[in-house]
């Protein structure tokens, strides 16, 4: 399996399983199945609703002998409502509890986007905090905590535009190390990856399939259908692979992680073996092509009545 290294050495699997959406009473068999086909790097957080049950699958698993908890990465998050600095480790803890480990890998900041201490899901105006650099500092300095205690091997962000990276590495201690965003042939990010890779800092792409099993709530109307895509479709027509191993081996070939989520066995595998195709330059130039700046995860479940934040605003973007 590829790997991506960071700076002390330790490598990510490029190809890892995602498990967002993946429903309780079907995670538990997927990061089973997952692991005995040779996935070695499962992406969870606590706003998944699933860890226990994830947790619950590597128990079995290490008890089993099938995997070593050193060979498997392990990545979660921490929630918008546990940034206040003396909630951190408990919500680490928690993660750790219910994962069923003693230390997680790599531990993100999961939004830029705070809520007020135990929110889960923000209903009235004074759920939300406004966001600050100061603030979202103070976080990040009790990660760097958790880090120095051995509870976390690693520890960055997910859906930091470049401008925040910049402002939290400047006042970082430990530099996060890092970014995990959506990526795919319609969101390409290429300034994103550029200052990324000049500044040390690994990324993971998320929804690199297009994310089509979102809840209903969370989808825009008339939203593109990525795994219809006809360059994608005729790329793998012509290597005689499915559209989702195009899109992850591009993903791969751009050195970005990719962690697709699926708790299908058929699916899992075709997945895993993504990571072991090639596409050729002239597919890399086609799918440059498909950028249309379009994010299916855009953010907006946070600017609802009375909320601070807006879209443009949490991507730095010129938008709304
Ligand atoms: P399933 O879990 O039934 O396999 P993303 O990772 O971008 O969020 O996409 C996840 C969606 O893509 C899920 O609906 C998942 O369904 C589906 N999916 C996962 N792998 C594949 C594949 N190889 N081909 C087609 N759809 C896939």
């Amino acid at each position: 399996m590829l790997t991506f290294s960071f700076a002390n050495g330790d490598r990510l699997p490029a190809l890892g399983l995602g498990t967002w959406k993946a429903a309780p009473g079907a995670v538990y068999t997927a990061v089973l199945e997952a692991l005995s086909i040779g996935y070695r790097h499962i992406d969870c957080a606590p706003i998944y609703q699933n860890e226990a049950e994830v947790g619950k699958a590597l128990t079995k698993a290490f008890a089993a002998g099938q995997v070593d908890r050193q060979e498997l990465w392990l990545t979660s998050k921490l929630w918008n409502g546990s940034h206040g600095p003396e909630q951190v480790q408990p919500a680490l803890k928690k993660s750790l509890t219910d994962l069923g480990v003693d230390y997680i890998d790599l531990y993100l900041i999961h939004w830029p986007v705070i809520f007020k201490s135990g929110v889960t899901y923000p209903r009235r105006a004074d759920d939300y905090l406004p966001f600050s650099i100061d603030s979202l500092s103070q976080t990040w300095q009790a990660l760097e905590a958790c880090k120095t205690a051995g509870l976390v091997r690693h520890i960055g962000v997910c859906n930091f535009s470049v401008a925040k990276l910049r402002a939290l590495q400047s006042e970082a201690g430990i530099r996060p190390e890092m970014n995990q965003v959506e990526l795919h042939p319609y969101l390409q990010q290429n300034d994103m990856l550029n200052f990324c890779r000049d500044n040390g800092i690994l990324v993971t792409a998320y929804s690199p399939l297009g994310s089509g099993d979102r809840p209903a709530a969370l989808k825009k109307a008339e939203e593109p259908i990525l795994l219809d895509n006809p360059t994608v479709v005729r790329i793998a027509e012509k290597h005689g692979c499915t559209a989702a191993q195009v899109l992850l081996a591009w993903a791969l070939a751009r050195k970005t992680a990719a962690i697709p989520k699926s708790v299908n066995p058929e699916r899992l595998q075709q997945n895993l073996s993504a990571a072991e195709l090639v596409i050729d330059e002239q597919d890399m130039a086609d799918i440059a092509a498909l950028d249309r700046g379009y994010r299916f995860v855009d953010g907006a479940f946070f600017t609802g009545k009375g909320s601070p934040y807006t879209v443009a605003g949490i991507w730095d973007e010129r938008r709304d």
